[in-house]
This record gives structure tokens, C-alpha cells and sequence, in this order.
């Protein structure tokens, strides 16, 4: 098994260029399965998420062909689409679930095992279900008490649906199915990621009428047909968040290349508000933690665009060593504190109650064995690694290849003291 080791580096400096977003290009290749036509799709990050995606669909009888050297993947889903998805590669992928609509349209039947809970929590799809059952699916509900979704339509229809939360991925699946759909869809209550916006562009490009994406209210006229496009996926503003609080936990200087400071409102204000400066920039943005010691500061997460649940445990990595205490409320996943654990570890002295956890702050920490324990809370140990005493041993990194294209590569670009050990 594949390890980190951190040292304690010095600050981080120079710069890094931000790959193309994992939950942008997971909808996106899903979407693909809607037409005959060849798709191509280039900024696709070189990730393990995206290689099982390829083979999921491969499995589901669309020509595959991956370049992620060049970060491009193009995808031809002609002739039979198989309507059972193999579970191997779902359980491997929760996002494999994001073909449901695609299958039904292509083969007039979705069979999907689904994978369970996860480490961060139940993840349950019953608003997905809500969508596609106002749009005409039948779903076998002996079925589904057995955790299998068979989902079967001949023709879905155009409905007006009210999702009681934002879910990302009930969102994607609702546009996808509507944009074949006959007839219009009023999608209220939906997601605003900026992942939404990017699928939608995707669609529209390739002939759909999707109004509103980046809203909570999304319009979407059926068509009959779409067809096959080239799309450039949007970069990824989790990552980019990463990035910029190993500047800001490290006291370093960097300049960010290919990030959207838009998609990262509430990140910026969070970090601004702990004393980095950050400068916007026509090269990118610089993130200054060299300028003002850190303080503490308070952290609710919220759909888009609140504080982004993915940047909870990286940015609770740099509370840690901040002055003063903080609160960090976890309101989007039931179970995301794992990494709380790590980080004690380490000497954070963090206290949960239900969906808060509260920080000291001001710690100094030591280097420990620690576990990635999912994706998101794999980089914050690596980042709490980089600012703690000695050596952090960090396993369970294929949790990290998942989402951070060569992570150790571009944090080692910045000086950090980081290798990758195969044992
Ligand atoms: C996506 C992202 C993930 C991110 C999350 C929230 C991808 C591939 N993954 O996941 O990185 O952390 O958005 O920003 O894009 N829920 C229900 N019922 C449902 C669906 C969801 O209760 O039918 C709940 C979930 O249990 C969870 C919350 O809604 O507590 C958010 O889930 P959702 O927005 O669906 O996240 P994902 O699409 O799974």
C-alpha cells in the first residue's frame, strides 16, 4: 500500500496551475452516454475517479478512448447501451449513479446496485428517484428496499419538480434525463454548483434548451436529439482551495494559475478573514500567508454558494495552528468529521458535538501516522503534515488519487516536503 511522508517544510512558495474539476467532468462524461456522436473532452484531471468512469462507461458498451496524459477523453456511445450497470465499478464509484437518466433514455431501463453508505455518510438517492419518477420512470420499489434501483421508462416527459435539498447529483441526473425529455421541466430548489452550470453548458452545447443552471430555478425544454460536441471542463475550485490554504497554513506566497476566484467567494472571505492576503492578479491569484499571523474564524458549510462542504476539513487544518478557537458547522454531510481523529492525533485537541466541532486553535503540532480517511480529509492531513513537527506518515492515500491530479508533484513544485512511498 501507497503512502505520504510529510516533513515539516518551510513556507510554500511559487506557483501551481489548478486541473480541470473531478465533479465537473464526472456529470459531464456521464452526459456523453445521451448521444450517438462523438464527444471530446479535454482539461480531464488524470485522476482514478476519472480512469473508473472510463471503464464504467466502456462497460456499458460506449468506445472509451483516454489520453490523460493530455488530459482529454473522448467518447462515442454508439449503437446498444447496456441498462445494467456493473457493481464492481459503481461501489468503486459513487458517482456512477449519475447514469441513471442516460441509461433510461438510451436502453428504457436503469439497473444500478447501489453501493451503500459511505464514510462521510448515507448519501441516499431518493431525490434522484423523485426526478425521474415525476418525469415518467417506474421504479420497482421491491427493488429498491433490496438497495438495487430498476428504474424503467419507454418515454419520459417534461414534469416540474421541487427538490426538498439541493443535491448536486439529483440536479445532474434531473437535467440530463429532461434535456430528452418530451416537454418542459421546472427544476426547483436545485443545485447552483458551479459543476451544474458546467454540465448545463455541456448539454446546451450539444442541443439541449437548459435555462437557469447556476440557479435555484432550472428550465429545461426537451429536445429530440443531441449531438456530439468538444467541451473544456471548468477548473477545479476544491482543489484551487487546497492550494490556497497550504499558502496560508504554511505562511508561504503563491500564485495560483487557472483557478476562478468566483467559485471560491466564500473560501476567499474565510481566509481573509484568518489574515491571508490574496490579490487577484491577470496571471492568477497570490495567496499571502506571510503577511499577518493566523486567527481563528467561525465555519458554517452550505450548498453552493455557502462554504463549500469539501473545503470543511482542509480548512479545519489550518484552525488547527490558527490563534484563538473556532467552530466549524457541518450541516451538508451527517458523519464528515473523521479527520477530527487524524488531526487529535497530531496534538489539534478537537471536540465534536453533533455537527460542530470545536477548535483551540493555536496548537503545535507533531508529526503521527494518520490515515486519509476520505478524499478531501487525505489533503488536510497532508497539509496539517506540512506545518507539524517531524514526519506525518499518511495512508490510505488512493482516497487522495481519487480527486488531487499529481498532488505530491505540484505541493513538492511549491518546496513542500513531500514523497510518495510504495510499500
Ligand atoms: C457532490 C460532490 C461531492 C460534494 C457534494 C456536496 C460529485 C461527484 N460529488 O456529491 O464532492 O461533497 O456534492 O457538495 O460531484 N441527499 C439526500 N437525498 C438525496 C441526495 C442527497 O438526503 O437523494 C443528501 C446527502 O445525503 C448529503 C447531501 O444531500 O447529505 C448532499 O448530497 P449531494 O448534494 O447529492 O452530493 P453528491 O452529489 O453525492
Amino acid at each position: 500500500m501507497a503512502k505520504f511522508l510529510v516533513k515539516k517544510s518551510g513556507p510554500l512558495k511559487g506557483e501551481v496551475t489548478i486541473s480541470g474539476s473531478k465533479n465537473a467532468v464526472l456529470p459531464i462524461m456521464a452526459a456523453t452516454l445521451l448521444t450517438e456522436e462523438d464527444c471530446t473532452l479535454c482539461d480531464v484531471p488524470a485522476l482514478r475517479d476519472v480512469d473508473v468512469m472510463c471503464d464504467f462507461l466502456d462497460s456499458l458498451g460506449a468506445k472509451v478512448v483516454k489520453d490523460l496524459e493530455n488530459n482529454k477523453v473522448d467518447v462515442k456511445a454508439e449503437g446498444t447501451i447496456h441498462s445494467e450497470a456493473p457493481f464492481e465499478l459503481v461501489k468503486m464509484m459513487r458517482a456512477s449513479i449519475l447514469v441513471l437518466g442516460a441509461l433510461l433514455l438510451r436502453s428504457g431501463r436503469a439497473l444500478i446496485h447501489l453501493p451503500g453508505g459511505c464514510a462521510i455518510g448515507e448519501r441516499p438517492v431518493e431525490l434522484h428517484l423523485k426526478g425521474l419518477r415525476a418525469l415518467g420512470a417506474e421504479i420497482n420499489e421491491q427493488s429498491l428496499s433490496k438497495g438495487i434501483v430498476d428504474a424503467k421508462a419507454d418515454k419520459l416527459h417534461g414534469s416540474t419538480i421541487y427538490l426538498d435539498f439541493p443535491s448536486v447529483g439529483a440536479t445532474e441526473v434531473i437535467i440530463m434525463a429532461a434535456s430528452l425529455a418530451e416537454g418542459t421541466t421546472i427544476l426547483e430548489n436545485a443545485a447552483q454548483e458551479p459543476e451544474i452550470v458546467d454540465l448545463a453548458s455541456f448539454l446546451n452545447k450539444m442541443g439541449a434548451k437548459i435555462k437557469g443552471a447556476g440557479t435555484d430555478t432550472i428550465k429545461i425544454e426537451g429536445v429530440e436529439k443531441l449531438h456530439g460536441v468538444t467541451h473544456h471542463v471548468i477548473p477545479d475550485r476544491i482543489e484551487a482551495g487546497t492550494f490556497m490554504v497550504s499558502a496560508a497554513i504554511t505562511g508561504g506566497r503563491i500564485l495560483i494559475k487557472n483557478m476562478l476566484p468566483n467559485h471560491l467567494k466564500a473560501v476567499i472571505a474565510k481566509l481573509r478573514e484568518c489574515g491571508t492576503v490574496i490579490e487577484m492578479t491577470d496571471d492568477g491569484v497570490i495567496v499571502d500567508g506571510s503577511v499577518n499571523p493566523l486567527v481563528s474564524t467561525d465555519i458554517k458549510t452550505l450548498p453552493y454558494p455557502g462554504f463549500p462542504t469539501d473545503m470543511q476539513s482542509p480548512f479545519m487544518a489550518l484552525l488547527t495552528v490558527a490563534k484563538g478557537p473556532s467552530v466549524v458547522m457541518e450541516t451538508v454531510f451527517e458523519n464528515r468529521f473523521m479527520h477530527v481523529a487524524e488531526f487529535n492525533r497530531m496534538g489539534a485537541s478537537i471536540r465534536t458535538e453533533g455537527k460542530c466541532a470545536i477548535i483551540p486553535g493555536g496548537r503545535s503540532l507533531q508529526g503521527a501516522s494518520v490515515v486519509a480517511t476520505d478524499l478531501r480529509a487525505g489533503a488536510a492531513v497532508v497539509l496539517t503534515g506540512l506545518v507539524a513537527d517531524g514526519t506525518t506518515e499518511v495512508s490510505q492515500i488512493y482516497h487522495i488519487d481519487r480527486g488531487y491530479e499529481h498532488f505530491v508533484d505540484k505541493l513538492k513544485g511549491l518546496g513542500a516536503q513531500i514523497e510518495r512511498i510504495e510499500e
